[in-house]
C-alpha cells in the first residue's frame, strides 16, 4: 500500500543522531556576518518591521560591486546620445503614473517598462494573462492591484535604509529583510527597474536576472500560470503585507572526500513516502534542486521544482537579486519565506491554483520574526544524456555528497532538524535516482540528520530504495562503508551495467555477506 514507510527506528540511531545535532555549528543569526535590513519586534503585531538605518558613506552606497544598485540611486544615470538621463527620475515619474491612474492597460504597462529600459517590451505572455480573465478580475488587477504594486516598488527610497550588500561566493554570511522590504523588491522586479547598467561587466555572469520582462514575452500555458502566481501574491501583499522577516543564508563547507570516506557515523534515519510533494511537509527543512544561478529558469521558460516552489513563494525570488552563484562546496538557506499559491501539474501541465487556509497574519513566527519555513537550495551536477555514466566518477560522486553536505550541515537556532528531500539533480539534470539518494543519505548521516525522501509519484522506487535501506541497516553500515561500496561499483565500468541498488542487493543481500564492506570490497 503506497504511503509512510517508515523505516529504522533504532533507539541507539535516534541517540547518536541527537548528540551529532548537538556537535554541528549552529549559525546564529546575530552573528558579525549576519546584516539586517529591519528589526522585528515581536510585541508589535501586525506592523511590519522598521526598516534599520545605518550610516554608510555615499561611496559605499555607490559599490555596485558590494551592493546592490537601487532604481532610485542618484547614480542610475545614462547617457544617451550625450545627454544625461536622470533615470531614477523617469522611473520615478512612470511609476507614479502607474499609481495615479485609474484606465490602466497592459499596453501602456509596456509602454511604461520601455521608457527607462530602451526598448519595446514583448508582452505577449502578459496579454494572454489578461485575456483569460474575467472583464472584473482584469479590472481589479489594472486598475488596484498593479497601480499598488507601483506605491509598493516605490517605497524602496525609504524602506532601505541601508545598502543591500550581495551574498558572495565562497564568503558565508546572511542578509535579513521584512517580508515588505522584500515585496518591495519584487515589485521593482515586476516593473523591471533593477539598473544592471551600473555593475561591473561580470556581475552579469555571475547572478541569476532579477525582472519580468524574460517572463512578460513568453506565452506559453506555464509561464501564464507563472505570472499568476506572482500576480496573486502581489494582490495578497498590497492588500494585507505580511508582517515577518526573510534570512537569506550562504554557507561553504571545507569538507572533504576524505571525511566520508573514513566517517563511522551509522546511516542516519530515512522515511519514503511515494505520495507526498516535498513543500507540503511541516516541520522539515525542504530541498531546493537548484541550480548554481539560484532560481534557476524561474524568470523565463523553467518550470520544474525549483521554479515552482519560487512562484508560488515569491520572497524566495529575492535571493535572484542578492545570491552569487553557488560554488561547488556551497549552499544557500531561505529561512521564512511564505506560501502565497498552490498549484496542480508540473512542468508544460502547471498551472495556478488559490491557496486556501492559512491568512499572513496569523503566521506562526519564531522570534526572528521568520515563519516556520526553511529551504535548503543545493545544486547537482548537470549530466549530458550521452555522458550518463560521468556521475559514477570519483570526482562527480564526491562533489555531490559534499555539496549535499554543504546544505545539510548547516542549521540555525530556529532550524528544523528533519529534511525534506527526493529525487534531487534527477530530472532536468539527467541524474541516477538511485545513485543521488544515497548520496544525500550520506551526507545527511553526516551531518546528524533525518530524511524524508519523497519519490513523486513513483512506488516502484519507494520499494526498491526501502530494500536496499533495509540492508543497509541490518548490516549496520556507516557512511564511511556504504561511500566504500558505491565507490567500489563506481570504479569497474562493467558494475554500471547492473544497476546500483541491485549491485548492492547482490553484495548484501546473500545469507553469507559480511557485515563489514572492508571485507567484501576484494571480492569485487
Ligand atoms: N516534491 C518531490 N519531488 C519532486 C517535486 C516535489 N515538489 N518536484 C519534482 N520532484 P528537477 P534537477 C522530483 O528536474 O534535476 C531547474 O531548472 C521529480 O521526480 O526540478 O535537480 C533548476 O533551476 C523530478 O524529476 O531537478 C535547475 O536548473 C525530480 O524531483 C534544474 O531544474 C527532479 O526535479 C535542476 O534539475
Amino acid at each position: 500500500m503506497p504511503g509512510l514507510f517508515i523505516l529504522c527506528t533504532r533507539p541507539q540511531m535516534v541517540r547518536k543522531t541527537f548528540i551529532r545535532i548537538y556537535r554541528m555549528v549552529l549559525k546564529n543569526l546575530q552573528d558579525e556576518n549576519a546584516i539586517h535590513l529591519a528589526v522585528y519586534d515581536g510585541n508589535k503585531n501586525g506592523v511590519p518591521p522598521e526598516p534599520l538605518a545605518r550610516e554608510f558613506p555615499p561611496e559605499v552606497w555607490r559599490d555596485f560591486s558590494r551592493n546592490v544598485a537601487m532604481p532610485f540611486s542618484e547614480a542610475n544615470v545614462v547617457d544617451v546620445d550625450g545627454r544625461e538621463v536622470r533615470l531614477h527620475e523617469v522611473i520615478e515619474e512612470q511609476l507614479q503614473l502607474i499609481a495615479n491612474t485609474n484606465h490602466l492597460t497592459v499596453q501602456d504597462l509596456a509602454k511604461s517598462i520601455g521608457s527607462y529600459n530602451y526598448s519595446r517590451i514583448d508582452i505577449r505572455a502578459l496579454e494572454k494573462l489578461f485575456n483569460e480573465m474575467t472583464h472584473e478580475c482584469a479590472n481589479t488587477y489594472l486598475q488596484k492591484v498593479i497601480p499598488n504594486m507601483a506605491e509598493l516598488a516605490l517605497a524602496a527610497k525609504t524602506l532601505f535604509k541601508q545598502p543591500i550588500p550581495f551574498l558572495k561566493a565562497n564568503q558565508n554570511g546572511s542578509v535579513t529583510m521584512s517580508q515588505q522590504q522584500c515585496a518591495s523588491l519584487l515589485a521593482n522586479a515586476f516593473f523591471c527597474t533593477f539598473p544592471d547598467h551600473l555593475y561591473p561587466n561580470d556581475r552579469l555572469y555571475e547572478y541569476n536576472c532579477f525582472y519580468f520582462w524574460r517572463l512578460f514575452r513568453r506565452d506559453i500555458q506555464s509561464t501564464v500560470e507563472k505570472l499568476k502566481c506572482l500576480l496573486y501574491y502581489f494582490k495578497q501583499v498590497t492588500t494585507s503585507m505580511p508582517c515577518g522577516t526573510v534570512t537569506f543564508l550562504r554557507h561553504e563547507t571545507n569538507a572533504t572526500a576524505q571525511k566520508f570516506a573514513s566517517s563511522e557515523q551509522l546511516l542516519t534515519e530515512m522515511k519514503v513516502d511515494d505520495t507526498e510533494k516535498i513543500e507540503n511537509q511541516t516541520g522539515l527543512a525542504h530541498v531546493d534542486f537548484a541550480n548554481e544561478f539560484i532560481g534557476g529558469g524561474v524568470f523565463e521558460g523553467g518550470c520544474v521544482q525549483e521554479e515552482i516552489r519560487f512562484s508560488i513563494c515569491p520572497e524566495m525570488l529575492v535571493s535572484c537579486l542578492i545570491c552569487e552563484r553557488m560554488r561547488d562546496n556551497e549552499a544557500i538557506l531561505i529561512i521564512g519565506a511564505e506560501r502565497y499559491s498552490d498549484y496542480n501539474g508540473y512542468g508544460r501541465t502547471f498551472r495556478w491554483k488559490r491557496k486556501e487556509g492559512v491568512n499572513s497574519k496569523d503566521v506562526q513566527r519564531d522570534p526572528f520574526g521568520h515563519a516556520y519555513s526553511e529551504l535548503i537550495a543545493i545544486d547537482a551536477v548537470f549530466f549530458d544524456n550521452h555522458r550518463l555514466n560521468t556521475q559514477f566518477d570519483f570526482e562527480c560522486i564526491n562533489r555531490e555528497i559534499i555539496k549535499a553536505y554543504a546544505g545539510f550541515s548547516i542549521m540555525t537556532n530556529q532550524s528544523f532538524v528533519g529534511i525534506a528531500t527526493g529525487n534531487w539533480g534527477c530530472g532536468a539534470f539527467n541524474g541516477n535516482p538511485q545513485l543521488k539518494s544515497l548520496l544525500q543519505l550520506i551526507a545527511a548521516s553526516e551531518a546528524g540528520r533525518p530524511l524524508h525522501y519523497y519519490t513523486f509519484g513513483s512506488h516502484e522506487f519507494s520499494n526498491q530504495l526501502m530494500n536496499v535501506l533495509k540492508l543497509l541497516y541490518e548490516k549496520n553500515y556507516t557512511v564511511g562503508s556504504l561511500h566504500k561500496l558505491i565507490t567500489t561499483y563506481a570504479q569497474v565500468k562493467s558494475n554500471l551495467s547492473t544497476p546500483l541498488f541491485s549491485f548492492i542487493e547482490r553484495e548484501l543481500g546473500s545469507k553469507n555477506a559480511p557485515a563489514s564492506h572492508d571485507q567484501q570490497s576484494s571480492e569485487v
